[in-house]
């Protein structure tokens, strides 16, 4: 076996004598790239986002923003990393580098003060200007004209600029210094990459494979199986293994609560986990597709799906975080599942003996448990069709994007002739496991969808759930807000229904 190394910024960079837990970020730093900062080590101020060479979706590469501070360097050997130090061209002997366009653009229009959030932006600004397609939503930019120059007028207070520059690529990126003007700025007056850019041409080529590692140092391991068959085994002979995926959740329970493991199995890029097609009665997510890449493949097909992602933590965590991870740690406050409740969504758990396949009304069993057995994995989530037409996902949180909800609650009914066929709803953060709103469905079911029925079943979805008081919210205001959820989402499709 190939000693694990990791390609940063063309060169390849032995992993050892990092330990199996070091941080990409720690690793990167110890080898002097210190343009990759820390902030908070949890991943929430994208201080330390570095760009990935990942297999991409609509060509063979894409480049993906991720945090380093939560990814283990073990997981990328074999892997192609970016920082903030590879993204300028090195100039001619004497000159200084040629900035990278976004960097420019950094500069020259203040996006940069104290600078210490700036080499995380720049690589989170670096990933959306590669992202295939964003020049085709540009006005008057295409991917080979191209005036570098979109100005700062048209895309004033939009989420999208002129040059099709999606914001919430930088929804996961603080700063404290420049009140955020000059960086949409910056982000809304990059072009589209020029023909010769190495970085855009390698999109073109092959991902990186990955890599099955087997890397141990002073008495910990980090495993990447080629298979699920071998995954499986693993798992079998070491019950008490930690499975990651994109170590969103893992990383920060190794930086902040200091957590080790003896052994750690990477499960994100199995084959197995991977896939995702449509039958005629469900669609099956792999469970270790990354959200980002759900959402482009679904592409607004599923839209309460839809509605979910913009809302789930920040571009950067949604480039690493999977549904099976979401699933796996069994959090009451997870966004996913009040949502793939309401989709009556199914579990499909594999081990070494086989499958099976579990509704995941019936999947949490109470406070981070679940029917999941030792050495099952969770293999892929089907969603039944047809899907419902009214939904709305909607998330109470302090801050409205890259924050841990208080109470989240995602609706699927069917109205069929002024009519609630069908309705089924899914919380979160009001109970030890996220629950279904049983009550309150039955108070809409058979019901004409009308004023009278929706304050109703306000009144018995107030008393859903077990909600409790904690630095988030009291238990009053949770029941509040579920109350007002129904409300709000009659409000919001009265007409929709009625048209
Ligand atoms: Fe803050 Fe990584 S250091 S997100
Ligand atoms: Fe100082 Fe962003 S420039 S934190």
């Amino acid at each position: 076996m190939v000693a694990a190394r990791i390609t940063v910024n063309g060169k390849e960079t032995p992993l050892a004598p990092a330990a199996p837990h070091t941080t990409v970020l720690d690793f990167l730093r110890e080898r002097g790239l210190t343009g990759t900062k820390e902030g908070c080590a949890e991943g929430e101020c994208g201080a330390c986002s570095v760009l990935v060479a990942r297999p991409g979706v609509d060509r063979p590469t894409d480049w993906v923003a991720v945090n380093a501070c939560l990814v283990p360097a073990a997981a990328l050997d074999g892997q192609e990393v970016i920082t903030s130090e590879g993204l300028a061209t090195p100039g001619a002997p004497g000159t200084p580098p040629v900035l990278h366009p976004v960097q420019e653009e950094m500069a020259v229009r203040g996006g940069s003060q104290c600078g210490y959030c700036t080499p995380g932006f720049v690589c989170s600004m670096a990933a959306e200007y590669y992202r295939p397609g964003r020049c085709a939503h540009a006005d008057g930019h295409g991917e080979n004209g191209a005036d570098a120059d979109a100005g700062t007028g048209t895309g004033t207070g939009a989420e999208h600029g002129p040059n099709g520059f999606d914001l919430h690529a930088l929804s996961g990126n603080l700063c404290r210094c420049t009140g955020y003007r000059p960086i949409r700025d910056a982000a809304f007056a990059v072009g589209a990459p020029a023909g010769d850019d190495p970085l855009a041409l390698r999109r073109e080529q092959a991902p990186p494979q990955p890599a099955a590692t087997a890397y141990t140092r002073d008495g910990s391991t980090f495993l990447r199986p080629a298979t699920l068959a071998e995954a499986l085994r693993l798992l079998r002979e070491r019950p008490g293994a930690v499975v990651v995926a994109g170590s969103t959740d893992w990383g920060v329970e190794v930086n902040i609560r200091s957590r080790r493991a003896d052994c750690v199995i990477a499960v994100d890029r199995l084959p197995e986990l991977r896939g995702l097609h449509t039958t005629s009665d469900h669609i099956e997510i792999g469970a270790a597709q990354t959200l980002t890449e759900i959402e482009r493949r679904l592409d607004g097909s599923v839209p309460l799906l839809a509605d979910l992602f913009p809302q789930f933590a920040s571009r950067l965590i949604r480039n690493s975080a999977t549904l099976g991870g979401n699933l796996g740690t069994g959090s009451p406050i997870g966004d996913s599942p009040p949502v793939l409740l309401a989709l009556e969504a199914s579990v499909v758990l594999a081990d070494a003996d086989g499958e099976r396949e579990v509704p995941l009304s019936a999947y949490f069993t109470g406070y981070r448990r679940s029917v999941r057995r030792p050495g099952e994995l969770i293999r892929a989530v089907r969603i039944p069709l047809p899907l419902s037409p009214v939904t709305a996902f909607h998330k109470i949180a302090k801050r409205r994007f890259d924050d841990i909800s208080s109470v989240a609650v995602a609706f699927a009914l069917d109205v069929q002739d002024g009519i609630v066929r069908k309705a089924r709803i899914g919380l979160g953060g009001v109970a030890a496991t996220p629950v279904r709103a049983l009550a309150t469905e039955a108070a809409l079911e058979g019901r004409p969808w009308t004023a009278e029925t929706a304050e109703a079943a306000a009144r018995v979805m107030r008393s859903e759930g077990t909600p409790m008081d904690d630095h988030r919210a009291s238990a009053v205001y949770r029941s509040a807000m579920l109350g007002q959820s129904l409300l709000k989402l009659y409000a919001q499709t009265t007409e929709a229904v009625s048209s």
